[in-house]
């Protein structure tokens, strides 16, 4: 078979790096970079770290405002289906490459296979909620990491072609884990010792693009007076920049960092602090307390389970969070067997 893979931003890179090689042992796959992400450290680190294939295009597609952002890459994606043919289009997660992707295929009535299908944080000012309703609407294969993506995905009436496989980011921990040890001259760089500081990432576009609440969370960051390292989104700099917000002495913001820096920096932190989707599930991969800088969350189990805290951005609760939230519950098994690459496989055939 014929599979056209389509990545563009940061997490996709990752879960590629699970998925590509199992796909790439029985299948042709050609892979497709849009360009949404596209510095250095956003882009590359993770294609040369993490041995992902070279994409067979790039789009270059760049930043911009949504719908030409997503134009941009519908136009281009036409004419590489169109050319290569594919027998499926397998795109990952929520992003504006994910919906472009999975829009421009079923238009072509080439079908769709969503990794990450049926998330929903019920809030339709997300552009992620948005793509990635519109996404399971129009895939045939629906890859659902959790139970209650299965539920959410039934709800709207998508029966047909839901699969429970788990979550593709625990088969990447499991995949990296012990290469990321490797990296630990980058921590004593940092003069960061194991369990003695508090990683944080700070990046959806509902905290950076409002100055209160990016105001509450740099604040309660620096007010908690812990040890933090905020490995900063180009988009999370650019506003508190503008905003001209102060970030207190104990905060070390350095630059985004590649995948195995990251995992190494969530195993030897004591605590995370987030509003990431990805680094929320990493939390709990890894067995770290996370406090989740968001309203909701898709991953509402890490919560029930009492591994996650929801504060939004109030500042009082985030600081709260960061001192004083502890687990009380075992950890449940939420997330699969870390085998969810060789489920896909199975499932759209060997
Ligand atoms: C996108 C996804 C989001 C995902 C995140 C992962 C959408 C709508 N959002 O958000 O779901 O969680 O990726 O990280 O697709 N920028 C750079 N260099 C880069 C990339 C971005 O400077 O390499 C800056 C630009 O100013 C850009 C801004 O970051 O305008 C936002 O980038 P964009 O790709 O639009 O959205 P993300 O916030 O990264
Ligand atoms: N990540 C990384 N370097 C960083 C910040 C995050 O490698 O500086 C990884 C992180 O470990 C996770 C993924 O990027 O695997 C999450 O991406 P992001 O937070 O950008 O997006 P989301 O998951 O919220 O869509």
């Amino acid at each position: 078979m014929k599979i056209i893979t389509v990545v563009g931003a940061r997490p996709q890179f990752i879960k590629a790096a699970a998925v590509s090689g199992i796909i790439r042992e029985k299948h042709q796959e050609i892979l497709i970079h849009t360009g949404q992400h596209y510095d250095e450290n956003m882009s590359e680190v993770f294609f040369q770290e993490l041995d992902i294939p070279k994409p067979d295009y790039n789009l270059n597609i760049g930043s911009g405002n949504h719908g030409e952002q997503t134009g941009k890459m519908l136009i281009e994606l036409e004419k590489i289906y169109i050319k290569e043919k594919p027998d499926l289009v397998l795109v990952y997660g929520d992003t504006n490459s994910t919906l472009a992707a999975a829009l421009c295929a079923s238009k072509l009535l080439i079908p769709v296979a969503h990794v990450e299908a049926g998330l929903r944080s019920f809030n339709m000012k997300m552009p992620e909620e948005q793509n990635r309703i519109l996404t399971d609407h129009l895939s045939k294969f629906l890859f659902a990491p959790t139970e209650t993506a299965v539920i959410n995905l039934h709800k709207e009436g998508i029966i047909k072609g839901v699969f429970n496989i788990g979550d593709v980011m625990f088969d990447a921990v499991l995949k990296f884990k012990d290469l990321s040890r490797n990296k630990i001259d980058f921590l004593n760089k940092l003069g960061l010792s194991e369990n003695e500081f508090i990683l944080s990432t700070i990046h959806r576009a509902e905290n950076t693009n409002y100055i209160d609440r990016l105001e509450n969370i740099i604040g309660a960051l620096s007010e908690s007076n812990k040890k933090i390292v905020l490995p900063l989104h180009p988009r999370t700099k650019k506003y508190i920049s503008e905003y001209g917000l102060k970030v207190g002495e104990n905060v070390k913001i350095i630059e985004p960092v590649g995948y195995l820096e990251m995992v190494l920096l969530e195993s030897m932190s004591q605590k995370i602090v987030t509003d990431s989707g990805g680094v929320q599930k990493e939390a709990f991969f890894l067995g770290k307390p996370c406090i989740t800088m968001r309203d909701e969350t898709e991953w509402v189990e890490t919560v029930q389970n009492d591994w996650n805290m929801l504060t939004g951005t109030n500042k009082a609760k985030i600081i709260d969070g960061i001192l004083n939230f502890a687990p009380s519950k075992e950890q449940e098994k939420i997330f699969g067997d870390g085998k969810a690459a060789s489920k896909i496989l199975e499932v759209i055939g060997q």
